[in-house]
């Protein structure tokens, strides 16, 4: 099957997403004539080396390409200042240069942690995204945003850096746990909420799995990757439309803080999808019945609809996000599937909303 190729445009430079049905063993052949040098420094977690470092390291030397590593251990606690001083240190002492070029191989957490380390070393060198997560392919490593977390809240510290390249081998889907892959579902879900009443339908119809063929499989990702582009491109540093990609997230933020974090960052999503879908339908700012096969959707794709926590945890997180200013936040509101739209509450109407939508 031929390789998807989703070409993004965002005003500080332009890179190409591949969607492959099993390329890691090739995609030296895509880097070689990228790469600035023939010297890179990979960095991924502890789970994901195991399974695909030495594959991408023997794809890179096909095309003499050096490579040097940092593993840290995987997960979402290890995404703070110490793992990414761990991996500036370790650059610096394998001799990683201003033209070497930085590979995130991994999830999410190596993705935004591996692209903060490039837009820090040496004040800038570029880097690639291999995700090998559903959440990853789909999302975090399209557009540029990487952060570390902080210990008063998630990706409080961060910048904009657009990766050169993006590959997305499907096949690493497969050895997935399955709650790992329906985090990415959570985005995905999200996505057709926002930009394709078409995808909403199939998903609904065809809830997509880790084992699917690999034409569906790569069908939606890459069309997932183009709903994401449109929005990066409109606005790459998040001054209006891209917010609405916050979907779910304002309240889904507050969930995963309230777990400690222990929550995937996608089951969390799905939470604060459903319960800012059932709080807008319920204010007359959503159209009736569109929480209903919102949440249909999210259950069948085997993601949570209610969340664990009463309102009134909630609501003491809700306080802390960063995106709230000092007169409220900005959220976005599915008022169909198609059609979202971007509302500023005060904090009281969003601790509300909270209350409305985590409610029986
Ligand atoms: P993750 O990177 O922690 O990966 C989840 C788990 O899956 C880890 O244990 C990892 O080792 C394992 N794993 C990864 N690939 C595997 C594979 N192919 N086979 C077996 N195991 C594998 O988490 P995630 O869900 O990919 O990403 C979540 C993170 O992404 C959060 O920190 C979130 O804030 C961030 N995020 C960033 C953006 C962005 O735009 N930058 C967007 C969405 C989410
Ligand atoms: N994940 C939201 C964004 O990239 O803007």
């Amino acid at each position: 099957m031929s390789d998807e190729k989703i070409h993004i445009a965002p005003t500080s430079s332009e890179y190409d997403v591949i969607v492959s049905g099993n390329g890691l063993d090739c995609v030296g052949q895509y880097l070689a004539p990228l790469l600035p040098s023939r010297n890179v420094h990979i960095i991924s977690d502890s789970n994901v080396a195991t399974l695909y470092l030495e594959r991408l390291r023997s794809s890179l030397a096909m095309q003499s390409i050096q490579s040097t590593c940092t593993v840290f251990p995987a997960g979402e606690a290890s995404k703070n200042l110490a793992t990414l001083s761990d991996i500036l240190e370790d650059m610096a002492v394998s001799e990683v240069t201003r033209s070497s070029t930085a590979i995130a191989l991994g999830g999410g957490v190596t993705g935004d942690m591996a692209g903060l380390a490039a837009a820090l070393y040496m004040r800038g060198i570029p880097y690639v995204q291999i995700p090998t997560t559903l959440l990853a392919m789909v999302d975090s490593s399209v557009g540029g945003k990487c952060a570390v977390d902080l210990a008063a809240g998630k990706n409080l510290a961060g910048a904009f850096l657009q990766p050169l390249f993006v590959f997305a081998d499907i096949a690493t889907l497969r050895t997935l746990p399955d709650e790992v892959f329906a985090d990415g579902c959570a985005e995905v879900i999200k996505h057709a909420v926002l930009a394709d009443p078409e995808l909403f339908g199939i998903l609904a119809e065809r809830p997509i799995n880790k084992n699917d063929d690999d034409l569906y499989l790569m069908t939606v990702i890459a069309t997932n990757i183009g709903i994401k582009r449109r929005f990066v491109e409109a606005d790459e540093r998040e001054q209006g439309q891209r917010k609405l990609l916050n979907l779910g997230h304002s309240i889904g933020h507050a969930v995963e803080a309230a777990s400690g974090y222990t929550m995937g960052h996608g089951h969390a999503v799905a939470i604060g999808l459903t319960a800012i879908a059932r709080a807008s339908e319920r204010l007359g700012w959503a159209e009736e019945g569109i929480a209903e096969r919102i949440e249909a959707v999210v259950a069948a794709h085997g993601l949570p609809t209610r969340s664990p926590y009463p309102a009134e945890d909630l609501i003491g997180f809700a306080r802390l996000d960063k995106k709230a200013d000092g007169t409220g936040i900005t959220l976005a509101i599915p008022e169909s599937v198609g059609s979202p739209v971007l509302k500023h509450v005060s904090m009281y109407g969003f601790e509300r909303i909270i209350e409305l939508g985590i409610g029986a």
